[in-house]
């Protein structure tokens, strides 16, 4: 397969280099600077990703350019195009101002086969301390904004090209121009990496790798797991055994549904009534860790249980997605653990279980792109991400089948009303939380002391960083009043408009 190497220096962006790469329909690779995988002829190019390093620190990356340079086309971004300047023996000092944010290109070399399209005073973003001052003999200067005079450069006699600023960044107006014009010209990559060819191609190598082997995997009503289903359905049919499990913490009617949408896919599912089991290990447990990890281990009990009962199966299916599995081997190794996610807890080594991931290779996006192409429908695709704990980190302090009943009408009036509104597409997450607290109101002439809730709706790309929703007044007075009047036991409702940094999406 036609593939694009990233080469990772520690950059923020790196991964955004590799979105932005696959739009055009382009496979590429992550992998970090000091493991460079062997150049087959399937390697197109090479992209030297940013860092933040300055060449000059004693800890700097160190790429070994003699791999690759000269013998496929190299694009060189920031950090990439300052390490090979100083490798060639140029100047690469510290900026005497930080060059960061929008600039403007008063110089760009139309003619050369990066820049094509690429327009004359647009906007690009610079983002880096090291600037190059002087090039050797063997560079010539390709674009220049007001302050940097270098900001482009080809070497001579090679395919090898550099930029100072970020390509991948939203704001630089003609980045992903240029970012085709390096993978579909200059690499002669064919842009055939679509959708329906990533479904041919992996449900081909399914069907080789597995053979007549039976597969279990976990379903959880998530983007991930019903698309790597679905793929391996496609390429095994009834050897797929899917097992979902009803931990008693899913929303509304959920469970039912959900079971049932599999069903009417022609998945082979297992539907397994859990409740009690969950219910009975969370009473008494109040810390969001303990619960977590009471789930985590009751699940795979759970799960295990269930896969016992299947003869012969000698595979594990998981929707594992390529940001964990770049997170695992990243350049920064895995990043310092704030809340234990744990779906993709694996199961005990006893059951000696083979893994097998059909969508490891791709971002979140692709595999909704996949799931369409395969034909999931939009109410599976665009759901909002949901935790695996599920409402008991939205349940604060201990979880009762009581508070999980009260939370759930409370989620689903909230939910239903984005969905009727419109607004649910526009939202990234959105869910209800059952605080530990109890609030005077009045209803008709009574006094009452009653259940708080509190309203989350996040805009967000990946969860990592998340800005709450702006919804509109008249939305949330019309939710606030169906809840107080629908829900028995809650008399207040509070919207939470903490954005991440430094609050968290969960409250848990
Ligand atoms: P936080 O609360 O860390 O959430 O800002 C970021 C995203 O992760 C989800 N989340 C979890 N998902 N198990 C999961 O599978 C968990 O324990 C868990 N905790 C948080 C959260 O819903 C949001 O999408």
């Amino acid at each position: 397969m036609q593939t694009i190497l990233i080469l990772d220096h520690g950059s923020q962006y790196t991964q955004l280099i590799a979105r932005k790469i696959r739009e055009q329909n382009v496979y590429c690779e992550i992998h970090p600077y000091n493991k460079i995988p062997e150049i087959t002829p399937d390697i197109k190019g090479v992209v030297l990703s940013g860092s933040p390093y300055s060449v000059t620190d004693s800890e700097a990356p160190h790429t070994d350019l003699s791999q690759f340079k000269g013998k496929v086309p190299v694009l060189g971004i920031c950090y990439g195009a300052q390490y090979m300047i100083h490798l060639m023996g140029g100047k690469v000092e510290k900026s005497v101002i930080r060059e960061y944010g929008r600039a403007k290109l008063v110089h760009v070399d139309n003619t050369c086969a990066l820049l094509k399209g690429v327009e004359l005073n647009s906007q690009v973003w610079m983002s880096h301390g090291d600037t190059i001052l002087q090039m050797p003999d063997n560079c010539q200067v390709i674009c220049s904004t007001e302050n940097v005079a270098n900001a482009g450069y080809k070497i001579k006699g090679e395919e090898t090209y550099a930029i100072q600023f970020h390509p991948e960044v939203h704001h630089s107006q003609f980045g992903s121009q240029l970012l085709r014009n390096f993978v579909l010209d200059i690499c002669r990559c064919d842009g055939s990496w679509t959708p329906a060819n990533f479904v041919k191609s992996t449900v081909q190598s399914l069907k080789e790798q597995l053979k007549d082997d039976k597969v279990v995997l976990g379903l959880s009503g998530g983007v991930d797991s019903s698309v790597a289903a679905m793929l391996l359905h496609r390429a095994i049919g009834q050897n797929l055994t899917c097992i979902f499990v009803d931990n008693g913490l899913l929303r509304k009617n959920e469970f039912t549904e959900v079971l049932q949408s599999y069903q009417n896919m022609g998945l082979n599912v297992i539907g397994a009534d859990a409740k009690q089991d969950f219910y009975k290990v969370l009473a008494g447990v109040t810390d969001p860790e303990q619960k977590r990890k009471a789930i985590g281990r009751t699940f795979i009990d759970v799960f295990d249980a269930q896969a016992g009962k299947l003869h012969d199966v000698k595979w594990l299916g998981q929707g594992t997605i390529y940001p964990d599995v770049i997170e695992s081997s990243s350049v920064k190794g895995p990043s310092q653990t704030i809340k234990s996610h744990h779906n993709v807890g694996g199961l005990p080594d006893y059951m000696k279980l083979k893994l097998v991931e059909p969508l490891r290779l791709l971002f979140k996006d692709e595999v909704r792109k996949v799931g369409r192409e395969l034909g999931l429908k939009d109410s599976l695709l665009k759901r909002h991400p949901f935790p695996g704990p599920g409402l008991a980190i939205r349940i604060l302090g201990e979880v009762t089948p009581e508070k999980v009943a009260v939370l759930q009408e409370v989620d689903s009036i909230f939910i239903n009303a984005l969905k009727q509104s419109n607004l649910y597409d526009k939202v990234w997450q959105a869910g209800a939380i059952l605080l530990p607290v109890q609030s005077v109101g009045v209803m008709g002439d009574e006094r009452t002391y009653e259940r708080v809730v509190a309203l989350r709706a996040v805009e967000s790309v990946d969860g990592m960083t998340a800005d709450w929703c702006h919804l509109p007044y008249e939305f949330l007075a019309d939710v606030s009043n169906k809840i107080i009047n629908q829900v028995k036991g809650v008399n207040r409702v509070c919207y939470d408009i903490s954005s991440k940094p430094p609050a968290t999406i969960e409250w848990e």
